[in-house]
């Protein structure tokens, strides 16, 4: 295979240059349907889950809009649905059976011409699929996680044809590069650095769908993270389960520290922000870079879990209470302001009130800045599902809730000693509530209200902070 310059074609190459044929052949059908009636055809696209999925949405999103179809926020006016699902806990997938439920109706009643598409991790489940096929027969298009780029091809397929559209794949091929895409935001951007996850912690259900871990090559990286700085992005969020092991198994071989330090030199990046970092492989390497990278956050979330060893060894962690306060202790004397977030699960099998006690202290030697909390979600296929002991619900929920007493006031007390600051603000959004309050970051990631207008968008604004709201700040602009 050879390209006009003469150098090889990649095969992810070839797949890109046969799913933009789909597309064009999709568009002249979208573009004779607006000829007809006046108007185009609308999508409405729901991202569920984390940070990845948010991304992956916004391929799906610039690939229908290059296929002509125009974004809705109006569920009930679109003619294309696609929810990107996530199963990492039981809640999120009751809710995509809602929906169903809702779907099958307005496709009923309203729009009996509506595709409704279902991609993401929770669509990797043999059993999710065996419900869809038995009581959702109204879905058209199915597929996974390994093969979004397909979405051209799939939507064809089922205009073509009148029965669903299957396709889920086992496991990764290959990375198609260079997709369309709608970010989501002018000025900041969300970067894969790596794909799939081989922690196996033994309640999470991610690698099952995700698939092994998968690193993109630093030349890839800094080729996006340099389009998007020509393009106007000033902020990028480097994703991956675990960044710590990014590169490791590369053929050359790279840390993410380095990776980070090649980051930092991107002209026009002024802030660079990642997440998640794994406990068990954080390194010494990957703080200094921190410390010494201008302009990478002083912001890291270090998902805890639990603050007994016991606990942590149940769960595959791989490393102790003792060792993680070790880092964050490391991390504060390279980094003084630094702020810490993580995550928490109650009710882990067999967590005891004596656990539980060992995961406040945590909290409390900790003083997290925020923290995602959640309530032990039994997953199906993961070894924690089958451990004995499962907490019973009251337990976990009285726990959850002083859980929440401890960590609130810390919480509180973080952002009260920013009170006074004056702080760079990179400037986000209009505040949905009103529309003279700009909302932004601090570069330790708080969140910040401030009065502003909607051309300081996407600038840097020093703002002093003047009140505290325990999970965001109220600043004046200076
Ligand atoms: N790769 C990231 C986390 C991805 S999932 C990491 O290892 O830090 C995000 C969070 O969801 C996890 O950190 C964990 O706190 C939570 N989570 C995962 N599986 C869960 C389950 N079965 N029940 C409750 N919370 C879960
Ligand atoms: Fe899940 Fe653990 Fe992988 Fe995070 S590191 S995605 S919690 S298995
Ligand atoms: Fe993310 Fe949920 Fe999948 S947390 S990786 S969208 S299972």
């Amino acid at each position: 295979m050879e390209n006009k310059a003469g150098s090889a074609v990649k095969p992810s190459e070839m797949e890109l240059v046969r799913q933009l044929e789909y597309i064009r052949m999709i568009r002249e059908k979208n573009d004779a349907f607006e000829m007809a009636n006046g108007r185009k055809k609308k999508f409405y696209s729901l991202a569920m889950g984390c940070q990845m999925n948010a991304h992956d949405s916004e391929k799906l999103e610039g690939m229908l809009t290059e296929m002509g179809f125009e974004s809705t926020d109006v569920e009930k006016e679109a003619d294309f649905i696609i929810y990107n699902t996530c199963c990492v806990r039981e809640n999120a997938e009751l809710k995509v059976y809602g929906k169903l439920g809702w779907l099958k109706h307005y496709k009923e009643v309203k729009n009996p011409d509506a595709i409704i598409a279902l991609c993401g991790c929770m669509m990797q489940q043999e059993t999710v699929l065996q419900t869809l096929r038995q009581k959702y027969r109204h879905v058209d298009i199915v597929f996974g996680t390994f093969n979004l780029y397909k979405l051209p091809e799939l939507v064809a397929t089922r205009m073509e044809s009148d029965r669903t559209v299957y396709d889920i794949w086992q496991e990764h091929k290959e990375v198609v590069e260079d997709l369309p895409i709608i970010r989501h935001f002018p000025y900041k951007a969300s970067v894969n650095i790596m794909f799939g996850c081989n922690n196996f912690c033994s309640y999470c259900i991610v690698p099952y769908v995700r698939g092994r871990e998968r690193s993109r090559t630093p030349e890839d990286i800094l080729a996006e993270v340099r389009k998007l700085a020509a393009d106007g992005v000033k902020e990028v969020m480097l994703l991956g389960q675990n960044v710590n092991s990014y590169g490791k198994n590369l053929d050359n071989p790279i840390s993410f520290a380095e990776l980070l330090r090649m980051v930092n030199e991107v002209e026009g990046i002024e802030r660079i922000r990642f997440m998640t970092s794994h406990p068990k492989d954080l390194s010494d390497e990957l703080i200094k870079a921190m410390a010494e990278c201008e302009h990478v956050c002083k912001y890291l979330h270090l998902p805890v879990q639990s603050g007994s060893d016991e606990i942590l060894r149940r769960m595959n962690r791989h490393y102790t209470k003792e060792s993680y306060m070790e880092i964050v202790r490391k991390a504060r004397e390279a980094m003084p302001d630094i702020t810490l977030s993580t995550d928490i699960i109650v009710g882990f099998p067999g967590e005891t009130e004596e656990d539980f006690q060992k995961t406040l202290d945590v909290i409390r030697e900790s003083r997290y800045g925020s923290a995602f909390t959640f309530i032990y979600s039994k997953r199906t296929g993961t070894p924690a599902a089958v451990m004995e002991d499962q907490v019973p619900e009251d337990v976990v929920s009285d726990r959850f809730n002083r859980m929440l007493d401890v960590l609130n006031p810390i919480v509180h007390e973080v952002h009260e000693e920013q009170v006074g600051k004056v702080m760079t603000v990179f400037a986000e959004e209009v505040s949905k509530q009103n529309s003279s309050i700009l909302t932004g970051r601090t570069d330790n990631n708080m969140l910040v209200h401030f009065p502003g207008t909607e051309d300081m968008i996407g600038q840097m604004v020093p703002v002093k902070i003047i009140d505290n709201k325990t999970f965001y700040l109220i600043g004046e602009r200076i």
